[in-house]
């Protein structure tokens, strides 16, 4: 995810921002840039890649005495990782960085093309500062013109802007995306996170949605609650969490809505393909993948074939590459890929384009292999994952494959405006279920002691459930080394029910708003062999042992990312428990490039 850094102060500029920004490298990014104003003048750096080359591009380039800097790590979402779509963003005299997107940044741009701005990037950042300066012409109040743009932007923002017309001060503002403040004895600083302030700033504002100002290095008491600063720099990489796996569980509410900014509309869902024929023809989808990025697949065969009418396979990357596939002319080639270097699944790409086939990645990092081989790409914008064990990733793979589905249920009319609608509510209900309450984390830790021992876990579920109990079983076993299955709750019977007694531990996924009374007797049929249940559920079950209760829900779909992120903390409390590598599991990587 994009990371942001600023500067008020005496210090050389450009050290300091390039320090702040490897503070930030953790995140993940595919280029990075800075800007420096100082005795009036604006210089501004921008390299692809890693910070190294903008330390070479800038490597004459040094700032003394009073200034003001910005500086930015951009993860591509809106235009590809090149140099001109880096930030800093700039127009006549001022200069931006912002992380988070901004959704109605088409309207914006079209409006100040024709009053007569020239863009120079695809980025949707690019807006905010020509917003600024045509505010500025006309009201000549730059506090003003800053407040006047931040109130035409829709989305997710933290900004800071600096302008050779107020050359002292920076302007930010933030909505649904990080952004501190802190002072130290060298100055003001801004960043998205608390590592780059850790050694500079003693306190520091988390400042609150909606903020909105100017801060020079006088005016720094007026952002509101102000804090001491804890100097624990890899506490601050994980923001506070024990783990970066539980980091990232917890992030899952900010990464859906992103995955979801720009793409839902009321009444419609809008993706971003930049061929516009290239579902034409298309009557039927291969869904390619491995591992966590597979179970993802199989929840979207579900849900494309329910939502959006098109006939769906499901293959993991390896098997399909040697079993001579068949493949038809009207077929669309889809590989989910959470790194996008996957090799089963990059050469499972390059084997269908040689027959032709249309391909699209679902993928979480531009410019990666997969997404390069591909025609088309929808990234599923999670930020760097960097728990072993996926998590955010799985669920916006799941977003976008919901998306997708409601996607072509509009395009081919199988959907009306009104369900489309209905589902856009869901989703942005389902994201919201995602938000971990300490309740139920608390809950799952205590409930976690109890199965520590036994001979495995079952987890069941029917329907978009099984895939979630294959992917919970995976995450079990991942991060625990206990021997988990995920099954479909409808065939326990037919073999598996012989392993049923007191120490077979049993999670099944109940939804209220799926087939619940025919996973119930599923689960009754086990309950009476005595095996232990775990049920999952809003619903209050007599047959199980342990209840993890969701909370209420409207759709499946809600309950889906609910339990998903209850399965994902049990995991991780009763991996904590066996004290296993929680963030780096024995004999795995994040990236499999090898067959
Ligand atoms: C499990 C996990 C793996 C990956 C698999 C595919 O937690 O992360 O199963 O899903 O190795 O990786 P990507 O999605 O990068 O292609």
């Amino acid at each position: 995810m994009c990371g942001i850094v600023g500067y008020i102060g005496n210090l050389e500029k450009k050290d300091l921002i390039i320090g702040g920004l490897r503070e930030l490298e953790y995140r993940g990014y595919d280029s990075a840039g800075f800007s420096v104003l100082s005795h009036g003048e604006l210089h501004a750096f921008k390299a692809v890649g890693k910070l190294i080359n903008l330390e070479q591009k800038s490597k004459d380039f040094s700032s003394s005495g009073f200034g003001v800097a910005i500086g930015h790590t951009r993860w591509a979402t809106h235009g590809k990782p090149t140099e001109a779509n880096a930030h800093p963003h700039s127009a006549d005299f001022s200069h931006v960085v912002h992380n988070g997107i901004i959704e109605n940044h088409r309207e914006l741009r079209e409006k100040l093309e024709c009053m007569g701005h020239r863009f120079l990037s695809q980025t949707d950042t690019e807006v905010i500062v020509h917003l600024f300066e045509e505010y500025l012409k006309e009201c000549g109040d730059a506090l003003r013109a800053f407040e006047m743009s931040v109130a035409e932007l829709k989305g997710a923002y933290a900004i800071l802007l600096i302008t050779q017309k107020e050359p002292n001060k920076i302007f930010y503002a933030k909505n649904a995306s990080p952004l501190i403040v802190g002072r130290g004895k060298e100055g003001v600083f801004f960043a998205s996170s608390d590592a780059p302030l850790i050694g500079w700033a003693d306190e520091v504002s988390y400042l609150e949605d909606g903020s909105v100002g100017v801060m020079d290095l006088e005016n720094f008491e007026s952002v509101g609650q102000i804090s001491k600063l804890s100097q624990d720099r890899s506490y601050a990489q994980k923001d506070g969490f024990r783990y970066f796996m539980e980091k990232e569980i917890y992030e899952q509410h900010a990464v859906l809505l992103e995955s979801m900014m720009g793409r839902i509309h009321e009444g419609r869902v809008e993706l971003e393909f930049e061929n516009l024929g290239f579902w034409d023809g298309v009557d039927e989808i291969t869904i390619c993948a491995c591992g966590t990025s597979y179970h993802a697949g199989m929840v979207g065969k579900y849900l494309l074939e329910r939502y959006g009418k098109i006939k769906t396979n499901v293959v993991i990357a390896s098997e399909f590459r040697y079993a001579t596939p068949i493949l038809k002319d009207h077929e669309l080639f889809i590989a989910i890929s959470q790194s996008g270097e996957t090799l089963d699944t990059l050469e499972a790409v390059k084997y269908v384009k040689k027959s032709g086939l249309k391909t699209l990645a679902i993928c979480n990092v531009d410019n990666s292999s997969i997404v390069r081989e591909c025609d088309e790409v929808l990234l599923t914008r999670a930020g760097i994952e960097k728990g072993v064990a996926s998590t955010k990733a799985f669920a916006t793979q799941v977003m976008v494959l919901w998306l997708l589905s409601v996607f072509l249920g509009g395009k081919r009319g199988v959907l009306s405006v009104q369900e489309i609608d209905e589902h856009i509510q869901a989703m942005i209900g389902s994201a919201k279920k995602t938000e971990v309450c300490s309740k139920l984390h608390d809950r799952i830790k205590r409930l976690s002691k109890r199965y520590l021992h036994g001979h495995g876990f079952f987890f069941i579920g029917r329907d978009v459930f099984y895939p979630l109990a294959l992917e919970s079983a995976l995450k079990l076993k991942e991060i625990s080394y206990l021997h988990a299955e995920g099954y479909p709750s409808g065939e326990m019977k037919h073999g598996p029910i012989a392993l049923a007694d007191s120490e077979l531990f049993t999670v099944a996924l109940m939804p209220q708003h799926l087939l619940y009374e025919k996973i119930k007797s599923n689960v009754e049929e086990l309950s009476a062999r005595d095996a232990t249940i775990c049920a999952v559920s809003s619903q209050e079950f007599d047959g199980a042992d342990d209840m993890l209760y969701i909370q209420p829900c409207k759709h499946y779909m809600e309950e889906f990312f609910s339990m998903m992120v209850a399965l994902q903390l049990f995991a991780l409390e009763v991996a904590v428990r066996v004290g296993s590598d929680v963030d780096m599991p024995r004999n795995l990587a994040k990236s499999v490039t090898v067959e």
